[in-house]
């Protein structure tokens, strides 16, 4: 067993809603330590999950989901084939750490941060370098950020908004930071919970064209309301895209 795998403890999944309604006798309950939904999704996926005809199961899935492929890329007007499909985001932060770290290199986050990016670069026997956020404003160092980066540093991790401060960088800001770091380090933008920000005003998708090391990762688990069906994606350089598609399992979604 690696090392790195060896110190590592299970990821504290949350305790069934029942059960944590058992518990403490509630009628009602937000979990609010996993940001769900408590509105649920809009009517039309019941509808559409209602139409589902069963008569599939034994075919494997469309491994590229393109039906969900060109829906996508057409909300966010992007070259279908930037994107990636992952089980959630949980999927594309280990496909990404996997694709891009080396034992030795390492990451850089901001701190507080979401924890998965860290536990990954772990597995993968790579350090995380923790820049801490402002304290007085909670925005991000952003200049700490670039005085940590080394030779060894192959990516920066941004959740904006973040979680779980909630704050959020604006596009030039994060352009700023795009322009100073090396061209060989990725730099994920993890737009997660961009919806609750006005998400067409806020998104540095339009960054994409200029910045080839640039990463964005949406969900539909928050904002849509939709956690239990486990989808997430990434958009990225299509060259990068191809990169990530080779190192995904082929079946990772499925169809329905
Ligand atoms: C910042 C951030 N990114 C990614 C995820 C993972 O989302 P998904 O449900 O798509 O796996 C979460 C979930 O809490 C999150 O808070």
């Amino acid at each position: 067993m690696k090392k790195s795998v060896a110190a590592l403890k299970a990821y504290q999944a949350e305790q069934p809603l029942a059960a944590i309604k058992d518990q403490y006798q509630l009628e009602t309950l937000a979990r609010l330590s996993a940001n769900e939904s408590v509105y649920g999704p809009t009517p039309k996926v019941k509808e559409a999950l209602a139409a589902v005809t069963f008569d599939r199961l034994n075919y494997y899935p469309d491994g590229s989901a393109q039906k969900l492929r060109r829906a996508v890329a057409q909300l966010n007007q992007v070259d279908p084939a930037m994107l990636v499909f992952g089980v959630g985001a949980d999927e594309l932060i280990q496909l990404l750490t996997r694709l891009a770290l080396e034992p030795g290199q390492n990451i850089i986050v901001s701190a507080p941060t979401f924890g998965e990016y860290a536990i990954h670069a772990q597995i993968e026997q790579a350090e995380t370098k923790s820049v801490a956020i402002d304290a007085s404003t909670g925005h991000v160092d952003f200049e700490g950020i670039l005085a940590a980066v080394n030779d060894q540093t192959s990516m920066v991790w941004l959740a904006n908004p973040n979680n779980p401060t909630g704050v959020l960088e604006s596009d030039p800001d994060i352009q700023g930071l795009l322009q100073q770091l090396p061209k060989s380090v990725y730099l994920v933008v993890d737009e997660a919970y961009i919806d609750f920000a006005d998400a067409s005003d806020n998104t540095v998708v339009p960054l994409l064209a200029d910045y080839p090391n640039l990463i964005i990762l949406r969900i539909l688990s928050k904002a849509y309301g939709l956690a239990n069906l486990r989808i997430g994606y990434g958009m990225m350089d299509v060259a990068l895209a191809q990169k990530l598609n080779a190192v995904r399992l082929p079946y990772n979604l499925s169809d329905f």
